[in-house]
């Protein structure tokens, strides 16, 4: 089986972070959404995966490399424009061939892996298989319904105004060749894309073997800052502390802490889960709960929860706690000495200041 992985997209919805970064490589606990994607696919015993770019191409591949730090071979296919993503499978077809394949998103966070779905898969006779969650807001998804005995598909529809179920269709998808027939007979949506949900109706309208399988952990889809920060949550929470950097006697540290090497605490409180990244310092400062500090950040007589903050950046004699907050490259949270007392900013487009 191969893997194929979508890391195209403009993500508008991370405005700014995204201006300058794709969604894909935004780190959650300190590693990006698509590391996490190669990892469980790795894990499921896949090393030959196929990763779709557009306009961030570059920043991928760079980022990403040949796959050997992982042990897999990764192999570029370049999506022209983001038409959809049946589109994106289409534009694979000479990497893919005739195996049977995984599609995962690239922005997409799921609990405990693939591995038992890949088996199944694998050992079945499928022609599909889709993994399906309950959510609260399925509108925002693509929603499957299925029969009340059965519990096989009757219909998908994408992003309904009024949802058949609850049952939201996860990023993660299982195909065989018969993809291919699928891909070619639909047509583009009201959005102007080729819907992969329109492909798997196709498959089900023909009669082939397309078969739920029902996720019952966490799943989330990092588009926005705040399932960001929610995945943040969750991840902190699952991963092994470890201190490999310097944390001086005058500074505790509660919970499930990670520091990474090269990181300094000093005179400092790391209250867990939270990770501190290669090259940071964190000084006089409070860190609390569900933080994530990338690298070579400076913190300095400030206090931060619930929030990332990403490379470079500092956050310098704040007097009031930071709290969910999404803080990007090299940005810069200082007071100001020269008077008149005000708020002074130099905010990109599309950023967002909360004050209270
Ligand atoms: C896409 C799919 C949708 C699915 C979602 C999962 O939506 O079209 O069916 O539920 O991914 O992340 P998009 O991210 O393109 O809005």
């Amino acid at each position: 089986m191969k893997g194929l992985v979508l890391s195209g997209g403009k993500g508008t919805r991370l405005y700014p972070i995204t201006y300058t970064s794709a969604k894909q490589l935004v780190p959650v606990a300190n590693k990006p959404v698509l590391f996490r994607v190669i990892e469980a696919i790795r894990d499921a015993g896949i090393d030959d995966i196929g990763i779709v770019v557009g306009d961030t191409a570059d920043e991928i591949k760079e980022a990403v490399g040949t796959g050997r730090r992982w042990g897999v071979k990764i192999t570029y296919i370049r999506q022209e424009q983001p038409l959809g993503l049946a589109h994106a499978v289409k534009v694979s077809q000479h990497y893919l061939g005739n195996d049977k394949f995984v599609m995962f998103l690239g922005d997409n966070v799921i609990e405990g892996g693939i591995s038992g779905l890949i088996r199944q898969f694998e050992n079945s006779n499928y022609n599909c298989q889709i993994v399906l969650t309950p959510v609260e807001n399925p509108s925002q998804y693509g929603v499957a319904e299925l029969d009340p005995d059965t519990r096989q598909i009757i219909r998908l529809v994408e992003k309904p105004r009024n949802p058949p179920s609850n049952l939201a269709l996860v990023g993660i998808y299982m195909f065989d060749e018969h993809i291919w027939e699928a891909v070619q007979a639909i047509k583009p949506s009201w959005r102007g894309e080729l819907e992969i949900t329109d492909a798997i109706q196709y498959l089900v309208d023909q009669g082939y073997q397309v078969y739920p399988y029902i996720h019952r952990g966490w799943w989330i889809d990092t588009g926005a800052p705040g399932d960001l920060l929610e995945a943040n949550d969750l991840v902190l929470d699952e991963i092994e502390p470890r201190i490999e950097g310097y944390v001086d006697r005058d500074s505790q540290v509660n919970g499930k802490v990670t520091v990474e090497k090269g990181a300094e605490i000093i005179n400092s409180r790391i209250r867990g889960p939270a990770i501190i990244g290669e090259d940071s310092r964190i000084v006089n400062s409070y860190v609390g709960p569900f933080t994530s500090i990338y690298h070579h950040v400076l913190i300095e007589n400030s206090e931060i929860e619930h929030s990332i903050v990403l490379e470079h950046s500092k956050i310098l004699d704040i007097p009031y706690r930071i709290e969910d907050s999404l803080i990007g490259r090299r940005a810069v949270i200082t007071r100001s000495p020269i008077k008149p007392k005000a708020l002074k900013m130099t905010l990109g487009d599309h950023s967002q200041v909360g004050i209270l």
